[in-house]
């Protein structure tokens, strides 16, 4: 049996939606169970039941600091080993990503699925489209945001759902390979224009400034999100690859357009 974890994340819920299209059968792993769930959480090892289960689609569970959720991973690769897991399939970020503020915690997790001796894949997700609409905030002219003119290659998280199934569906071509799943390169701009609004560069201080006086947002965060805007900004995220291509059996989304339904949807007047 196939078991995701976070099971009401969207991107494990689109991966398990992914699995049902496909007729493979799969289990959801979540911390609040519906009808046919298993109570899964990662902070409780003693929820950690993880038999009959022969892959483990581990989604990651970041919205922490690094030492929280490297032992929230730890435990659920404990309880894989414990219970007889075959094969984990863990959801990482892009090969690009290493300067990101919560990659540490990502490259940790895969240190410790390599050293566990299961089999494993890791699906190295590059930022979800929907995330890079999100983070451009409307202004009374348009959008702004602190990525400047760099560019994202950004995902769908559809696609990236699609590809955990792709692979979860069909564990034993995938050992031991780890897949960089990127999408095409935009920008800030490039999003402004598809909505017909202007798109105004933010300083990283000046965006720094408007974190740190956000209070609803936890004290990881603005690091985090500075990160974000920085490693853009300075192009470190604008990787290619092939890998996300080869994986799907249909064409990727354009980003481009999720970003901009993503953007638009924050738009005040739409809320
Ligand atoms: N690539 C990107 O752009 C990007 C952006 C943001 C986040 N991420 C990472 O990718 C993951 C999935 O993204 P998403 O869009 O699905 O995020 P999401 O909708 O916010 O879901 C968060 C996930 O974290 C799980 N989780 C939190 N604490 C947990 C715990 N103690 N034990 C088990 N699971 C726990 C939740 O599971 P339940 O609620 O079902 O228990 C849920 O699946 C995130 O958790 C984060 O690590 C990636």
């Amino acid at each position: 049996m196939i078991m995701v974890t976070g099971a009401s994340g969207q991107l494990a819920s689109l991966t398990l939606q992914e699995l049902a299209a496909r007729r493979v059968p799969a289990l959801g792993g979540t911390r609040i169970p519906a009808q046919g769930q298993r109570r899964v959480d990662f902070d409780d090892p003693g929820s950690l039941d993880l038999t009959n289960v022969s892959t483990l689609v581990l989604v990651s569970a970041g919205y922490a600091e690094d030492d929280q959720v490297i032992a929230r991973h730890r435990a659920v690769l404990d309880a894989a080993r414990r219970d007889g897991v075959g094969h984990i399939v863990y959801t990482s970020v892009t090969t690009a990503g290493d300067h990101l503020g919560f990659a540490l915690a990502h490259r940790a997790t895969e240190q410790m699925i390599k050293a566990i001796g299961l089999d494993w894949t890791i699906l190295r997700n590059g930022l979800y489209a929907e995330l890079f609409g999100a983070l451009l905030p409307w202004s009374t002219e348009g959008l702004e945001s602190a990525f400047g003119d760099g560019a994202l290659s950004a995902v769908a998280r559809n696609d990236l759902a699609a590809a955990a199934a792709v692979v979860a569906s069909k564990p034993e071509a995938h050992v031991g390979k780890t897949y960089d799943l990127v999408g095409e390169p935009i920008t800030a701009a490039e999003v402004a224009d598809e909505l017909g609004v202007a798109h105004r560069t933010l300083r990283l201080a000046e965006y720094r400034a408007q974190l740190l006086a956000d209070d609803t947002l936890l004290p990881f965060q603005p690091p985090l999100l500075a990160s974000i805007a920085t490693n853009v900004r300075h192009g470190f995220l604008k990787n290619s690859g092939p890998d996300l291509v080869s994986l799907l059996d249909r064409p990727i989304a354009n980003a481009l357009t999720v970003a901009a339904d993503a953007a638009a949807a924050m738009r005040p007047a739409a809320r």
